[in-house]
């Protein structure tokens, strides 16, 4: 850092016309918090804080904002934390998704705004962690990324149970009649009992590791599950770190690269990855100008195995992927397929965190190149006329005998149709037809984790496991299931999407990458009318401003003035 730059609380003043009076009234104000005058002379470093009643997954944020600030005190500097927007998953209406880009800008105004010389970004849920990337990328600042870290399991009856697969797959059972409402409330006491983010490789889990990839946190710190001694150590170990970031001056704008995004696209695959991390990391790359589009993503999803044995594409939980060896682990047996030149937040490159190649690794929970839990990578893009943008498939957890299939349609327009006719007996649906809802994409209802549409209860009951299913939505990471999500343009946007009815054909090919709508373009031309406004009444405030902006799924569902193109040539 220059020398004559002005650091800590002497840096950003506030515009009073008079720099000096300014910068005595800050020295004033902030004695008065009761620091001494020396600790107000130090580097300061901001810490996000994210907890929240509000926000279960971040209950021991309080805990790891403390270790940040031992390891910033004892580094030389002063740790204050600021309050940004807690995202907790399940407590947001309409879906927490709406309001990723409102916390990430949030983040990035006050990194921007108040005096610090680096930050401490900690979060955990789903869209908390590249909320705050995408705020710090765009703010320029020295950052480094601090996990909450996984749930621990429990046992019913025996079995270990973890939020979310599990959730699914009981409520999928009360649903079937499998299990009675006495039963799915005691399980419903056990699926989630510690702190910490969602104990599979759900969204949570897959954007901590990625983030790691990436080089945005200390590496070996991920996976550390939420309750173990060794996340408070990483936490001030990030604090120690983040001082020495006050004076590499390094920041993420400046560390990642096309070749960061590249790992973390091939760690998603190879872990069996969430579907979210699609859009959330694309959001992040389009911040810089850079690429994570699905046809990047189907370039290497043919030549990168699933390693990685979680739920919901395979059996472990995320306990069991950290005492296994974790991300260093998981480099190491990609060790091939990445680029180790990529740069961390540390100042030295991903190639010096992977495993040494003698180092202890629990095979069956990430096993070795030569016996993968399948060939290729657990994610797959399609295009076609049904979805010119494109629409991800998540094939690790999806019916193979699904892939290759021309089905009829059952259409839904929206989530409120979807709630009212799906179990109705008359509901006109076999086993072999598509279930395909429209109107739940960014702009039509803020892309929910609706894509998992529920089995009919009438063929559920008949034994019905999977059936394909279609939408502009997204879905949970710990869901599974034969889903095509992220259909784009959505139907809101009038993308083909919107021109389906019931009873026509449609066509999935994994082998080809292809989603089709197989109905005559002059029938179509017919069908398509001039779409209504974007904007209802109702969309005042945060909705209307997401509304106008939101980008489609592809480009991550940032808001367009956001990304590096902003302010484009017409503007
Ligand atoms: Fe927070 Fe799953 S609900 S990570």
């Amino acid at each position: 850092m220059a020398e004559d730059k002005p650091r800590g609380l002497a840096a950003g003043l506030t515009n009073y016309g008079d720099p000096g009076f300014a910068a005595y009234l800050r020295r004033s104000f902030a004695q008065s918090m009761g620091y001494s005058r020396d600790l107000l002379s130090k580097p300061v470093v901001g810490i996000t804080w994210t907890a929240s009643d509000f926000n279960n997954c971040h209950r021991g944020v309080p805990r790891l904002v403390e270790a940040a600030k031992r390891g910033v005190l004892a580094a030389g500097g002063l740790p204050l934390d600021f309050p940004v927007p807690s995202l907790g998953e399940v407590f947001l209406n309409p879906t927490s998704m709406v309001f990723r880009n409102l916390m990430a800008m949030a983040t990035e105004e006050m990194i921007r705004a108040q005096p610090m010389d680096a930050v401490i970004l900690v979060g955990g849920c789903d869209k908390t962690l590249p909320a705050l990337a995408m705020g710090a990328i765009s703010a320029g600042k020295p950052a480094i990324m601090l996990a909450t870290g996984p749930m621990m399991t429990s046992l019913y009856k025996g079995e270990r149970l973890g939020a979310c697969t599990d959730c699914r797959r009981f409520w999928a059972k009360y649903r079937s009649g499998e299990v009675d409402k006495q039963e799915i409330g005691k399980i419903e006491q056990t699926l989630a009992t510690t702190e910490g983010t969602c104990s599979v490789m759900g969204t949570a889990s897959t954007m901590a590791i990625l983030c790691e990839t990436m080089g945005l946190m200390l590496p070996g710190t991920a996976a550390i599950p939420a309750v173990h001694a060794d996340r408070l150590r990483a936490a001030e170990e990030t604090g120690r770190a983040a001082m020495q970031l006050v004076s590499s001056g390094l920041t993420y704008d400046r560390m990642l690269s096309q070749a960061s995004f590249d790992n973390a696209m091939k760690m998603l695959l190879a872990i069996g990855g969430s579907t979210n991390a699609v859009v959330h990391v694309a959001a992040m790359a389009g911040r810089l100008g850079l690429d994570f589009s699905l046809e990047r993503l189907n370039r290497f999803s043919d030549e990168t195995p699933v390693l990685v044995d979680l739920k919901p594409t395979g059996q472990g939980y995320m306990e069991d992927f950290f005492a296994a060896g974790g991300v260093g682990a998981v480099l190491n047996r990609l060790r091939g397929k990445l680029d180790l030149d990529a740069m961390t937040v540390t100042g030295a490159p991903l190639g010096d965190f992977a495993a040494a190649d003698d180092a202890w690794i629990a095979d069956e929970v990430i096993r070795p190149v030569e016996n993968p839990v399948r060939e290729n990578g657990g994610l797959v893009g399609l295009f076609g006329s049904l979805a010119p943008g494109g629409a991800v498939l998540k094939r690790a957890a999806a019916d193979e005998r699904l892939f290759e299939k021309t089905a009829r349609a059952v259409v839904f327009d929206g989530l409120a149709d979807l709630s009212a006719r799906i179990d109705d007996p008359d509901l006109d649906v076999t086993e072999d037809d598509a279930l395909v809802l429209k109107n739940a994409g960014p702009i039509g209802a803020g892309m929910p984790e609706a894509g998992y549409l529920p089995i009919p209860a009438k063929l559920a009951r008949r034994g019905v496991k999977d059936m394909l299913r279609i939408s502009d939505a997204r879905m949970s990471g710990t869901a599974f299931g034969t889903i095509v999500l992220h259909v784009s343009p959505e139907a809101a946007a009038g993308g083909p999407l919107d021109l389906v009815r019931n009873g026509d054909l449609v066509r999935i090919s994994v082998k080809d990458r292809r989603i089709d709508l197989v109905v005559e373009e002059t029938e179509l031309a017919r069908r398509r009318v001039a779409k209504p406004p974007r904007l209802a009444a109702k969309d005042r405030g945060w909705l209307g401003l997401f509304k106008r902006h939101v980008l489609q799924a592809e480009r991550g569902c940032d808001l367009d003035f956001l990304t590096a193109e902003f302010p484009h040539e017409e503007s």
